[in-house]
Formats: structure tokens, C-alpha cells, sequence
């Protein structure tokens, strides 16, 4: 066998001497959060902080670390963040106006990577090499992959608390130019609190979900309320964009087990895994959890696969056709489209399959009607009038797919909160919407 940590030893070097390398204009890629190389980026912005050096870029997705660039403007046009999903950090470097967004399908990600930019460096978090040379890239399948593929160079920062994923990206350490180590606890995301409005919501998708469904959980309350609620079912199945706690939760109590998918039998599949310790543990040295690229994993054709596959996501409004925003409020961005519409189109188009937009019905303490006859100017619609399908709130379930838009108005005003359904109909008798 190669002598591959003499290879490691040649190629180990300091968080510093990678930014001696950076040059004017140079572009840098990462991934998602807990994958992203905290060590290397810090030493990079210190350097250009402190040097001539101007015009980097940096892409990032679910940003977890307070790196400068996207914790104040004091880098601005000398280091500048581009976000692939604009939340955590980025979301407030983006609405501040010192860092951009791309707006993006997340499955189109790597096909954006491989076509329209050419990376001077990709830094990547890994868990410590094994035996043969291989590095696992953890918790993120995501766009790695072909960031791998695209980028000039490849630094990796070793961490011993990175768990190991059996199924999923690796990357060989002849395939890498720069390594540095740097242990610390990964990332969490604060644990989310169940209120009663998310429960009664779970509660109500749960009765929708047959024994031996497959499911994908979004982000926030109502998707991990509704992972909550699901754990007296029996045979359910995991294809879902991002691993979740009360996944590994369903998977513990034996809600899961994956026997009933068509493809994929017996295992969890996952595009990445971000939240607790908990998810951390469940995923290392486990076969059961394959952690696989973004453009397979989130195809809608590869979703559609698993018979009565179940997506439940979140939203911030709706309106009478059933257009859905998930991505803004007006024109302040709180998020990407992320995998939103691939799973409402897979599950649509899954054998038994439905897809759950759920939200509580007002927002701002009650002020606020989340159902509304039209978007708030600026709203980015995510989901469209066309592929929605069941919207949920504390008040009930409206089916819209198929259904007329009188029908849709009818249902949707029927599950907005009591104080506005009056004011909704009257708006809607107003447009002759309700005949
Ligand atoms: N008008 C005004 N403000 C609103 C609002 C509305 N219609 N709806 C929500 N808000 C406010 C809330 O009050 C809250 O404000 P706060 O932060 O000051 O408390 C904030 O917006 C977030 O709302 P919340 O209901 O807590 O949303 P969430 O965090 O549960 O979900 C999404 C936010 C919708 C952006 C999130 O689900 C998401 O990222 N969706 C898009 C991507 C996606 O669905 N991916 C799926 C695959 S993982």
C-alpha cells in the first residue's frame, strides 16, 4: 500500500501559510455549514484585512460561522460573500446590502458550479484520513462533489470531531493540495421549541401520512413538529434534502425503517445534515445513512421514485391562487429556494404521494394574516400556483391542486386565523373571485 501519511505529512501546512497564497480577484468555494473550513477562512480574511489585496469572493450555503465578510461591511469590496442560500450570516450581510445571493434551484447548484465559474480554491472540512488515503466529507453530499471536479485547488481542514460517512463524498489525499488540523465541536443549530400552534399543525399533516410513507422535513417548527407526530406510525421511509433531529428521533423509535422505499431500501437518504450532536453521532460509521449529491438526491425524478413520498415544508405567505413565498418578507430575504419546489414536484408526482406547505396562520403576535389575496410587493414566490398542493395551518388543511381559484379562496380563507377571514372575503368578493 502507498505510503499515504508521508503524503499527509508533506502536504500539512498552517491556516496562514494557505493566505500567503491568495491573490487579487481570487474566488473561493465552500458548502454548508458544518463543513466549511472556519481556520483557513479566518487566516484568509486577517490577511487581506491586513494587506492590499482586493476583489475576493467567497460562495457559501447555510452559513454558521461569524466571518467577517459577512458580519460587518469592514471587508466590503476587498473580501465579499456570495450566498447560495442566504440564511444565518449571510442573511443579514444580504439585506445590509455588503454581500449578494444567488437565486437558484439548490439540485441546479452543481451544474452552475460546473458551467459558469472557475474557483481558484475549494475549503472543505473533513474528519481525519483513513487507511487508504481517504478523507470523508462528513455531513455534506450537497455540491462538493463538483467543487471537487472544478476548483484550481483543494485545502481540507482536518477535524477530529468531522464524523465519518460511510455513504457518502471522499476525497483521496493525492486529490488535495493543501491540509491543515484544527479540532473543535461542529456547529449547532439552537435546539427548535415545539410551540402549541406547530403541534396542533404536525398533528394535523400526521393524519395525512400512511404507514409505510416516505418523508422529507424542511426547516423549522412545523416540519420538526410534524417529525414529532409521526412517531407512532410504522415503516416510514427517509429521502430528504436535510437530516434532521427528529428524523434520527423517528429512526430511534422505530417509525423508520426504510423497508417499504422503492429505491434506496433500508437506508436514510440525505443531501446534508446540520443541527445537533445528536445527528452528528447517528451519522457517523453508519451504513444506514447515505449522504449523496444535491442533483441526485433533490431531482424530482429520483424523488418521485419512493411511492407515497410526503414533503412538508414552511412558508411565510400565501395568496388566493395558492402562490407561495418562502424566501422573503416583502423584499427583506430570509432565505433560498432551497429543495422547496423539487419536493412539492416529486411528491406530486410520487405514486400516493402529497406535498404539505405549513405555516401558522398570522404572524407579528396576530397583526398579521399569512394568507393574503395577493403577495406583498417584493414576496419571492417559490412555490407557484401550479404545482402547489396542500397548505396547512392551525385552522385546517386546503387542497388546492387541480381546484379552481374560487375553490382555492374558499378553502384558504377558511383556514385563516377567525379575525381576517371576513376582510379576505370581502377582497375576494371585490376581484369577483367568489361568485
Ligand atoms: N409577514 C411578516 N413577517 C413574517 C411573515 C409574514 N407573512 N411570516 C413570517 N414572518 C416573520 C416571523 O415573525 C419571524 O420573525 P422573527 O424572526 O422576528 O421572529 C420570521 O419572519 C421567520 O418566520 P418563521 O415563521 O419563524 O419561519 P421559519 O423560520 O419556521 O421558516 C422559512 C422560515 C420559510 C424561510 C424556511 O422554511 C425556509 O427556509 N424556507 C425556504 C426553503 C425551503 O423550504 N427549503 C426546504 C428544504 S430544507
Amino acid at each position: 500500500m502507498a505510503d499515504y501519511k508521508a503524503l499527509y505529512t508533506q502536504k500539512l501546512t498552517t491556516p496562514e501559510a494557505i493566505a500567503e497564497m491568495v491573490q487579487n480577484d481570487w474566488l473561493f468555494g465552500m458548502d454548508t455549514g458544518p463543513s466549511q473550513a472556519p481556520a483557513i477562512m479566518t487566516a484568509v480574511a486577517n490577511k487581506i484585512k491586513n494587506s492590499d489585496i482586493k476583489g475576493v469572493k467567497v460562495q457559501t450555503l447555510l452559513d454558521i460561522y461569524p466571518y467577517e465578510f459577512y458580519a460587518d461591511n469592514s471587508l466590503a469590496g476587498k473580501m465579499t460573500g456570495f450566498s447560495w442560500f442566504s440564511s444565518g450570516g449571510a442573511r443579514k450581510a444580504v439585506n445590509g446590502g455588503y454581500a449578494d445571493l444567488f437565486p437558484a434551484y439548490y439540485r441546479d447548484i452543481p451544474r452552475h458550479i460546473r458551467t459558469e465559474y472557475e474557483y481558484d480554491a475549494f475549503c472543505v472540512e473533513v474528519s481525519p484520513m483513513d487507511s487508504h488515503g481517504y478523507f470523508s466529507l462528513s455531513l455534506n453530499g450537497s455540491y462538493a462533489e463538483a467543487m471537487i471536479d472544478k476548483a484550481k485547488r483543494i485545502f481540507v481542514e482536518v477535524n477530529e470531531c468531522q464524523p465519518r460517512c460511510l455513504c457518502g463524498t471522499q476525497i483521496h489525499v493525492s486529490q488535495v493540495d493543501a491540509i491543515v488540523e484544527y479540532n473543535h465541536e461542529l456547529p449547532v443549530l439552537p435546539p427548535v421549541v415545539l410551540d402549541e400552534t406547530s403541534i396542533t399543525i404536525g398533528n394535523l399533516i400526521a393524519e395525512q401520512i400512511p404507514d409505510g410513507a416516505c418523508i422529507q422535513l424542511g426547516i423549522g417548527a412545523i416540519p420538526d413538529a410534524t417529525g414529532m407526530a409521526l412517531k407512532a406510525k410504522h415503516d416510514l421511509g427517509i429521502h430528504t434534502e436535510m437530516f434532521t433531529d427528529s428524523m434520527v428521533e423517528l429512526i430511534e423509535c422505530g417509525a423508520v425503517n426504510n423497508s417499504k422505499k422503492q429505491i434506496h431500501r433500508n437506508k436514510s437518504v440525505t443531501t446534508f445534515a446540520f443541527g445537533s450532536k445528536r445527528i452528528y453521532d447517528f451519522i457517523d460509521d453508519n451504513p444506514a445513512v447515505e449522504v449523496l449529491p444535491v442533483d441526485y438526491v433533490n431531482d424530482p425524478e429520483v424523488i418521485c421514485k419512493n411511492d407515497n413520498m410526503i414533503s412538508i415544508n414552511a412558508a411565510l405567505e400565501v395568496d388566493f391562487f395558492g402562490q407561495v413565498c418562502a424566501e422573503s418578507v416583502g423584499t427583506k430575504h430570509m432565505s433560498g429556494s432551497g429543495g422547496q419546489i423539487d419536493y412539492v414536484r416529486g411528491a406530486c408526482q410520487s405514486k400516493g404521494g402529497k406535498s404539505f406547505i405549513a405555516f401558522t396562520s398570522t404572524a407579528k403576535g396576530g397583526t398579521i394574516s399569512k394568507i393574503k389575496p395577493i403577495l406583498t410587493p417584493g414576496a419571492i414566490c417559490t412555490t407557484s400556483k401550479n404545482d402547489v398542493d396542500y397548505i396547512v395551518t392551525e385552522y385546517g388543511i386546503a387542497h388546492l391542486r387541480g381546484r379552481s381559484l374560487g375553490d382555492r379562496t374558499r378553502q384558504l380563507i377558511a383556514i385563516a386565523h377567525p379575525d381576517f377571514r371576513d376582510e379576505l372575503t370581502f377582497e375576494a368578493k371585490k376581484r369577483g373571485i367568489l361568485i
